[in-house]
């Protein structure tokens, strides 16, 4: 089995948790007990992924090497990388992994998805080409959405869609093979001035090359105001219960 490296993408500027984001990192903010970071850091860690880069802003570069340090408290090697650009997008900030990857694979996870699995099983598994995870949601319109034809194949996948066509959001959490940095230097910018992930993952789908699963269990994209206060509550309310 090829080796697999994992990689934390913790850039952006968090606008959506403003003024909550104007000292502090999004993903430093807490959530119940432990900030917010350490979530993603243990879900790589439980799949098996121990070499692991976190590609964060420059302003708060420090605050995250200053919390995690080399990564051996948590038992994980971590490097750092710093997105030039703010806000340039996912596909953006993972550019900036390329020579820590180094042709191996890579897990990709987003610093602020919070998810109860580990994808142990699928890493093993994985050969070549890409895999995204979906997750059964009521309304996903703020999430990347596959599209289905009749014959169940996905035919694309719509980042933030007015009118979802399928009950399924695109979870933080993506495995790709080496080819992923190729194909991030062909994206053009989305209409919100990013380089979307999810137009990667369209290029793999058009090649025939995406795998893809629906998980069950707890998954959370903390980056609203209402998911960061439900996470935190459904993970306070886990530890009550598994504390008596
Ligand atoms: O959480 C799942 C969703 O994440 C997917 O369904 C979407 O397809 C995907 O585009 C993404 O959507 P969001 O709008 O929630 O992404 P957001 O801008 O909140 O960025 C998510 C994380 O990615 C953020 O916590 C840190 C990292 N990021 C983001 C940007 C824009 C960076 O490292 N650099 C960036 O420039």
């Amino acid at each position: 089995m090829k080796k697999i490296k994992g990689v934390i993408l913790a850039g952006g500027l968090g606008t959506r948790l403003a003024p909550l984001t104007r000292i502090t990192n999004k993903h430093l903010l807490p959530v119940y007990n432990k900030p917010m970071i350490l979530y993603p850091l243990e879900t790589l860690k439980r799949s098996g992924v121990t070499d692991i880069m976190i590609v964060c802003g420059r302003e708060h570069a420090g605050h995250f090497m200053n919390f995690l340090g080399s990564g051996q408290e948590y038992g994980v090697k971590i490097s750092y990388a710093l997105q030039d650009r703010n806000n340039g997008g996912i596909a953006d900030a993972l550019r900036y992994a390329e020579d820590f990857v180094d042709g191996d694979h890579i897990a990709v996870i987003l610093g602020d998805n919070i998810f109860e699995r580990n994808f142990r099983k699928e890493l093993a598994s994985f050969k070549r080409g890409a895999m995204v995870f979906f997750k059964e949601m009521p309304d996903p319109t703020r999430f990347g959405v596959p599209v289905f034809n009749k014959a169940g194949r996905i035919t694309k996948i719509e980042e933030k869609p007015k009118e979802p066509q399928s009950n399924l959001a695109q979870t933080g959490f993506y495995v790709y093979d080496k080819d992923i940095f190729q194909i991030i230097r062909q994206l053009k910018p989305s209409a919100r001035g990013e380089l979307e992930i999810t137009d990667a993952n369209n290029v793999y789908l058009k090649r025939k090359r995406l795998a893809h699963a629906v998980i069950a269990g707890l998954w959370s994209d903390a980056g609203t105001f209402d998911s960061l206060l439900s996470v935190t509550n459904e993970i306070a309310q886990r530890a009550q219960r598994a504390h008596g």
